[in-house]
């Protein structure tokens, strides 16, 4: 670590965690989180403005216990790097008018940034240098997409996202169908381990030659939900029991299984050998030994970063900001909206 490389705080509010970030280059120095996950935990989804405000009561602390995690004061910090877009509109503003304040107050550039790209910056906190191009599979409760990373500060391309529910959303789905507590990708995940994952044999998303043709890397769970809800309520219907860990394993199985396929398909397809894996989804040991396996089989690399960075937090903000600062890029405008569906071609907003 030199001196030279930039001091960059981040922060992080698109949805329900608000995370602030310390690196020095790539170097993390603090990755401090509130979440309101369990504020939402009683309606199975996150409720925006119950997520706003919880935003504005952590905002501040949660600064504070950044710098002081980091040993470092708000004025050596050299910019300040924000989510400005996608993700809650009301969750976006708080985090957008803390990051202003700070620039403001403090004199240093101001850097609003595309949260999806942040998703792809923080794996180098973990791992060093991004491969360039290599292909970014991103999926959490809010997004799955397959993006072709040709520069992570400038130039991201998208290849296919979800035509309905995102990955995440669809486990968080299944999970409550199952009984299991919001949000339920990690208990699906524990089940899973004891059932089996050829129990039943659930649908696999637009992967018909038919459906190919025009969304051959786009992907589709809502199918595979209502196939799961059908087969749950038969069950329950003929008074037998439901088994919970074979449904989650087959189930799981199903979901990964179309993220790795398609994956591998586009890394082929673009002649790229590396896919990295980010989002609360990433985060999934099925997904995970899955996409090593195949991706080994056909010389492909596969870099997932350690599961508290792929969920929402400020360290991806300020990696994102810190290779943008180290690049020499103007910094936004003061004036920087909350964009809630800034485009992930967009990494730097105005
Ligand atoms: O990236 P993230 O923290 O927030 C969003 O931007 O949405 O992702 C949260 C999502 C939730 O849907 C959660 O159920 C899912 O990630 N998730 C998992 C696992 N851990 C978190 N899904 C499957 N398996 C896991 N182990
Ligand atoms: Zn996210």
């Amino acid at each position: 670590m030199t001196t030279d490389e930039p001091l960059v705080l981040g922060i992080e509010t698109s949805c329900d965690e608000t995370g602030v970030g310390i690196v020095r280059g790539h170097t993390l120095l603090a990755d401090a989180i509130a979440s309101s996950v369990d504020e939402h935990a009683r309606f199975g989804g996150v409720v925006p403005e119950v997520a706003s405000r919880a935003h504005l009561e952590a905002m501040v602390p949660t600064i504070e216990r950044a710098c002081e995690t980091a040993g470092v004061a708000l004025y050596d910090v050299d910019a300040i790097a924000v989510t400005s877009g996608p993700g809650l509109a009301g969750a976006l503003l708080v985090g957008v008018a803390a990051a202003k304040s700070l620039a403001l107050s403090l004199g240093k550039p101001l850097y609003g940034v595309n949260h999806l790209a942040a998703h792809v910056a923080v794996d180098q906190l973990e791992h060093g240098p991004l491969p360039e191009p290599c292909l970014a599979l991103l999926v959490s409760g809010g997004h799955s997409s397959l993006l072709r990373v040709t520069d992570v500060t400038s130039a991201i391309d998208p290849m296919g996202a979800t035509i309905d529910d995102a990955a995440g959303e669809a486990f968080d789905k299944v999970a409550r169908l199952l009984g299991l507590p919001f949000p339920g990708g990690p208990h699906i995940d524990r089940e899973a381990r004891s059932g089996s994952s050829v129990a039943i044999d659930f649908p696999r998303g637009l992967t018909s030659r038919r459906d190919l043709e025009r969304h051959r890397f786009d992907f589709s769970f809502s199918g595979l939900k209502t196939a799961v809800a059908r087969w749950v309520e038969a069950r329950e219907r003929s008074g037998e029991p439901v088994p919970v860990a074979d449904v989650a394993a087959s189930f799981q199985e199903a979901v990964c299984d179309v993220l790795v396929r398609k994956s591998l398909d586009a890394a082929a397809t673009e002649g790229i050998e590396d896919l990295l894996i980010g989002g609360g989804v990433a985060a999934n040991s099925r997904l995970r030994a899955m996409a090593e396996e195949r991706a080994s089989a056909l010389g492909i690399r596969v870099r997932v970063p350690r599961p508290g960075l792929c969920t929402d937090n400020g360290a991806m903000v300020a990696a994102l900001g810190s290779s943008i600062v180290s690049r020499g890029l103007p910094p936004s405008s003061y004036s920087l909206p909350a964009d809630s569906s800034l485009p992930v071609t967009s990494v730097l907003a105005g």
